[in-house]
């Protein structure tokens, strides 16, 4: 199934449900991992919209949600390696475990800033959980990396919150760029 973005063309990747199957396999490994604790879930904006809302859904164990907003890419279809720092979280971490959800890991620089920043503001413990990882694009280790839905090339993506120029983000399945 190929579909247009702008001015790209996608075919589809990983279907929706896959997307749902993996994200109860997930659920079920934090409902069983915070037993007894109550994590905040911290969506990284724009792409985690779909997955954090789908992934809490799931999780049987009291959870807090929470979004921040940091982005490193501007549009394009590879990283800027650039940061926009306009990252903000109003909620005291302090103690707390922190669970980022993100939509995909590439170079790792994003979430390692964010992780950086964070454990400044002591809390219990930070886990990753994103989406999507190239591990081929990696920069560099991310011990917090605890959960991940796919595995993928290095190709460009879009769908279920993923965008390419801001569009492409309600498509149900992910697409990679043909
Ligand atoms: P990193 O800092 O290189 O790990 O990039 C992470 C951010 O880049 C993600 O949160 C996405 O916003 C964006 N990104 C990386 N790869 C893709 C892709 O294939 N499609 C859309 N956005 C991407």
């Amino acid at each position: 199934m190929k579909t247009q973005v702008a001015d790209l063309t996608f075919e589809l990747s990983i279907p929706y449900a896959a997307i749902e199957k993996r994200i109860s396999e997930i659920a079920t490994e934090i409902t069983s991992d915070y037993s007894g604790r109550i994590p905040v879930m911290v969506g990284i904006l724009n792409g985690s919209f779909l997955f954090v809302a789908d992934l809490v859904k799931q999780i049987e164990i009291p959870v807090e949600v929470t979004f921040a907003k940091l982005a490193s890419y501007y549009g394009g279809t590879s990283t800027t390696r650039k940061i926009r720092d306009d990252f903000d979280l109003t909620i005291d971490i302090k103690g707390r475990d922190i669970i980022l959800v993100e939509d995909i890991v590439d170079t790792g620089n994003t979430i390692h800033y964010l992780i950086e920043k964070l454990y400044t503001r002591e809390p219990a413990s930070i886990a990753v959980c994103t989406l999507l990882l190239k591990p081929q694009a990696l920069e560099r280790t991310v011990p917090e990396l605890k959960y991940t839905g796919f595995e993928i090339p290095n190709d460009f993506v879009v769908g279920y919150g993923l965008d390419y120029k801001e569009l492409g983000r309600n498509l149900k399945g992910i697409f990679k760029k043909v």
